[in-house]
C-alpha cells in the first residue's frame, strides 16, 4: 500500500496534479478510522489518492467517488484496481454538481461525505450535500483556507480573487449557521469539518 501511494504521490508531482497535502492525509485517515462510515462520497476523484487513502482507514467502507475529467477517471480507475479497492469502490464521470443532484434525487444517503472538487462552488455543492448524510454523518471539505488566503487581506489578483471571495462566504456561512456544528482545522490547505445538530 505504502508503494503504490508513493508512486501516486510522484505521479501527481511530476504531473501537476493536485492530491491532499501530507498532513492533511493523516487527518482524512484518522477521521475515517474513527467514525468509521460504511458509505463514503467524494467530489473531486483525482487519480485516486484520497479515495484509496478512505478506503485504507476503513476496511468495511464502500465509495462512490466523482471526477469530471476523464484522463483522471481513468488513472483512479487504475489505482483502486492496483489497490485490491475496485470492488468497493464505484466511480462517477461526470459534472459533481449534476451527479449529487441524481444521487439526492434518488434519496442516497452517506456517512461521511468528502469535497474536494470546484473550490469556487462549494456554497451551492455544501447544501445538497448536507441533505446527503446519514444521522450523525460527516462532511468534511478541502482547501476551504486556500493557501491561508481567504483568512488575509492579501490582494490575490483578479484570477483567484472570485474563488477567495466564494470561499469567504462559504466560510461565513457554515461558521454562523445556528443548525451546524462546525471546525475549522488549519490543517493542509484548511479542513472543514461539518455536522447537522
Ligand atoms: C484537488 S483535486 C482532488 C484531489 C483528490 N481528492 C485527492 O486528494 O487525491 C480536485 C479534483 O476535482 C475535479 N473537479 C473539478 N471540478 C469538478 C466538477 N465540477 N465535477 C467533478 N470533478 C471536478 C478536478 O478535475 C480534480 O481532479
Amino acid at each position: 500500500m505504502d508503494d503504490n501511494l508513493k508512486q501516486l504521490q510522484d505521479y501527481a508531482k511530476a504531473n501537476h496534479v493536485p492530491i491532499l497535502l501530507s498532513d492533511s492525509v493523516n487527518f482524512l485517515y484518522d477521521i475515517v478510522a474513527s467514525k468509521k462510515p460504511k458509505t463514503i462520497l467524494e467530489i473531486g476523484t483525482a487519480i485516486g489518492y484520497s479515495g484509496s487513502i478512505m478506503l485504507s482507514a476503513y476496511k468495511q467502507s464502500s465509495l462512490i467517488t466523482i471526477e469530471k475529467d476523464e484522463q483522471s477517471f481513468n488513472i483512479a480507475k487504475s489505482t483502486f484496481k492496483n489497490l485490491g479497492l475496485t470492488g468497493r469502490t464505484k466511480q462517477i464521470l461526470g459534472d459533481g454538481y449534476e451527479e449529487i443532484i441524481k444521487l439526492n434525487a434518488d434519496n442516497q444517503k452517506f456517512d461521511f461525505i468528502f469535497l474536494d472538487g470546484p473550490k469556487g462552488q462549494y456554497l451551492k455543492y455544501y447544501k445538497v450535500l448536507l441533505n446527503m448524510l446519514t444521522d450523525g454523518g460527516c462532511l468534511l471539505v478541502d482547501n476551504v483556507l486556500f493557501h491561508g488566503l481567504v483568512r488575509s487581506d492579501i490582494d490575490v489578483g483578479h484570477k483567484k480573487r472570485a474563488m477567495i471571495t466564494k470561499l469567504r462566504r462559504f466560510l461565513n456561512e457554515i461558521e454562523n449557521r445556528q443548525d451546524l456544528i462546525t471546525t475549522i482545522h488549519e490543517i493542509g490547505d484548511g479542513i472543514a469539518e461539518i455536522y447537522l445538530k
